[in-house]
């Protein structure tokens, strides 16, 4: 019922936001969107174009890494009522959680944090054990699906639009990731409106705006997921590298993001 009505106030968009028939739908205003966001100059210019199309809640899903701390930056400088949300798996660095509170007082906002269902981390490591995620790409996705998709799923519900923070240089994975994009396993458009962002332009935009970042990026930790799963890498090592380090570099992804059908990219 919820997806239905978030669907029909997607469909009453489109049509408001291209002025075209009413065979508009979320997946026109995601195409509209996707059109326009590159064309505008900054990001809170991005993220007010995003506020004015989309009705409903739009979410906005922090790792409190380097790419979600700009994107929080400039949330906080629309002064626009988004939702923000962060999952806590239960194996975050400390200072992931320490980053999570800097920010709220920096920036004078709640950050709502998602929790995984105690039942569930319970049944997986009585199957797997306490490290399970290090005896096969099965059982590690097996964690990330208890600790990040499920909970992801449940941060979601009812939302309209979900912002993230993935950049195409990031991966092969995220080179060809849109600006938006009708999701339909969640029925709602999913924006990534630094998806074009190079690592220098990020670097410069949180220096210039003295942005609040977890203090392990200068320790060599460019991506930081979970404590077990994250290493430090060396300056000539991919950005991604110290992520699940023991698995091929290739599909290195959480189940967070799931590359987009066909259908649904139009890059
Ligand atoms: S991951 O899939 O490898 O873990 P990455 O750390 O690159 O993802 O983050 C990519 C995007 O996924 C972030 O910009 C953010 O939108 C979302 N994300 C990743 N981890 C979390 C988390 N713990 N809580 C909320 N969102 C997250
Ligand atoms: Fe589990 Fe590691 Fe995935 Fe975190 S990153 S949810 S600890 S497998």
């Amino acid at each position: 019922m919820i997806k239905a009505n978030v669907r029909a106030r997607a469909d009453r968009a489109a049509g408001a936001a291209t002025h075209s028939a009413p065979e508009n739908s979320g997946e026109a205003l995601a195409r509209h969107l996707d059109a326009i966001l590159p064309g505008l100059d900054d990001l809170e210019a991005r993220l007010h174009a995003i506020a004015d199309a989309i009705p409903g809640r739009v979410t906005f899903s922090s790792s409190l890494g380097l790419e979600d701390q700009a994107v929080l930056h400039a949330i906080a400088a629309t002064g626009r009522s988004f939702d923000v949300f962060t999952l806590d798996t239960g194996r975050h660095f400390p200072e992931t959680l320490e980053t999570i509170e800097a920010s709220e007082l920096r920036y004078g906002l709640k950050i709502r944090v998602v929790f995984p269902d105690v039942k569930d981390v319970e049944s997986l490591v009585a199957r797997d054990g306490i490290m399970g995620f290090r005896q096969s790409v099965e059982a590690r996705k097996a964690c990330c699906n208890v600790r990040k998709v499920v909970p992801l799923n449940k941060a979601l519900a009812g939302a309209a639009g979900w912002i993230t923070g993935l950049r195409r240089e990031q991966s092969a994975e995220r080179a060809h990731v849109p600006f938006a994009v009708w999701d339909a396993e969640h029925q709602l458009i999913k924006l990534n409106p630094i998806a074009d962002w190079s690592l220098e332009k990020l670097e410069a935009y949180i220096a210039a705006n003295n942005v609040p970042v977890n203090p392990l990026h200068a320790q060599g930790f460019p991506s930081i997921g979970c404590q077990p799963c994250t290493r430090a890498i060396q300056p000539w090592e991919d950005i991604r590298a110290g992520r699940w380090w023991w698995e091929n570099l290739d599909g290195k992804e959480c189940g967070l993001h799931n590359r987009p059908k066909p259908k649904e990219a139009h890059a």
